[in-house]
């Protein structure tokens, strides 16, 4: 297995961004606060996560706790500088009719997963603590896993992720941007459902809005397949090959408030195949062809956030003057082909770092 390397020979370690599923997860949103104490804390944060994931982690090694930060694109001019990613930008809001793609305030995104929720919490009480006063909270949301991986909707959701190889080729930044190889991107979503109106539909109905079967999860012949189907909107083909992204949607709500929702998560080497994907479902494909799924569902957050190597996030010094000399993001050799180290059962955080036989 190849990683792609530093100039003085060491691998660069992804962020443990395409983990198999998990029961539990915890999406944490939070804005730095001003004041340069406020972002040296941050900076600390970066290289010390993977010691505080080691240690909640360690309590139950079967239970795979991992977690992967991301950094909205203000943050990263007020945390890092230069140089910076190159599809970095705010997330771009959409508004198409009723429909609405909003963006939403955000610095910083934990994206917490681990069999069991105990362990998400812990982290996310560990790394509140030590961010402390220098960050506000923005959005947290503790999703989980419904029956046979379906959304509140009743679909089986996440079978045509990519895995393996597909799946990392998909998600890391190669040489197109060398400086940040080993990166990804990341659009966050929290969507809203009205299950009174979406449970009034028959199952064909739903079916035809989602692209699959509802039951037994087979997605629909072309010839009955309608144009504006979920899964059509979504397949993004470029010089006659696919685009894929990885989702980790995870359904969360609160019963007694009639909150049901969806929280979609998808990481891509470039942020602009979710974008074409907004775009298709809010606008449509053509215009006006959107998704129907959208006459049931209410995007009430949106934000795009960047997740630089776990190599980077180490090499991040307290010191805001070293900010953009320590990741060394600049003397990255390009690589051909970055492979994500795959996961044995150890806590896959990087510890071991140039070691790919230990990620
Ligand atoms: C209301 C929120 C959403 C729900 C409930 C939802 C649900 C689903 C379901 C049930 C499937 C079919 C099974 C599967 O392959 O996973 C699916 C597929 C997919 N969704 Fe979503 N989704 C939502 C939002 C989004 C968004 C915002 C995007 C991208 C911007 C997206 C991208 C995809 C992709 C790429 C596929 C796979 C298409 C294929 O290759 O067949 N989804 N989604």
């Amino acid at each position: 297995m190849t990683t792609p390397e530093t100039d003085d020979g060491s691998s660069i370690v992804p962020q443990p961004v395409a983990q198999p599923l998990t029961r539990a997860a915890i999406f944490l949103v939070v804005a730095i606060n001003a004041g340069a104490s406020s972002r040296g804390v941050v900076r600390s944060l970066c290289a010390d996560l993977p010691a505080l994931l080691r240690a909640v982690g360690f309590r139950d090694i079967e239970a795979n706790l991992s977690c992967v930060m991301g950094f909205g694109s203000d943050a990263w001019d007020k945390l890092f500088g230069s140089p910076r990613p190159a599809g970095l930008h705010p997330f771009r809001e959409i508004q198409a009719g009723p429909r609405h793609a909003v963006s939403t305030p955000g610095d910083l995104l934990f994206h917490i997963r681990a069999k069991r929720m105990d362990l998400c919490f812990e982290l996310a009480m560990q790394i509140m603590t030590r961010l402390g006063d220098a960050v506000s909270p923005v959005d947290e949301v503790q999703g989980f896993r419904y029956f046979d991986d379906r959304d509140l909707l009743g679909f089986v959701d996440g079978t045509e992720n990519p895995s393996g190889q597909v799946a990392v080729d998909a998600v890391l930044v190669g040489p197109e941007d060398a400086a940040f190889a080993g990166s990804s991107y990341v659009i966050v979503q929290k969507y809203l459902h009205d299950l009174t109106a979406w449970n009034a539909l028959s199952t064909e109905a739903q079916e035809h809005i989602v692209g699959r079967t509802k039951l037994s999860d087979i997605e629909l012949d072309d010839s009955i397949k309608p144009t504006s189907a979920h899964n059509a909107l979504t397949t993004i083909v470029e010089d006659g090959k696919e685009i894929k992204i990885l989702r980790d949607n995870m359904p969360f709500g609160r019963a007694a408030e009639g909150e049901f929702g969806t929280y979609f998560i998808g990481y891509a080497r470039s942020p602009r195949t979710i974008e074409q994907m907004l775009v298709n479902m809010f606008v449509g494909r053509p215009p006006g062809n959107y998704d129907r799924l959208l006459d049931f569902s209410r995007a009430v957050t949106g934000n795009l956030f960047f997740v630089p190597s776990l190599t980077f996030l180490e090499n991040v010094g307290d010191d805001e003057s070293a900010a953009a000399a320590a990741p060394a993001a600049e003397s990255i050799a390009a690589p051909a082909r970055t492979e994500m180290p795959v996961r044995d059962g150890s806590l896959n955080i990087g510890s071991l770092k140039g070691d790919p036989s230990h990620e």
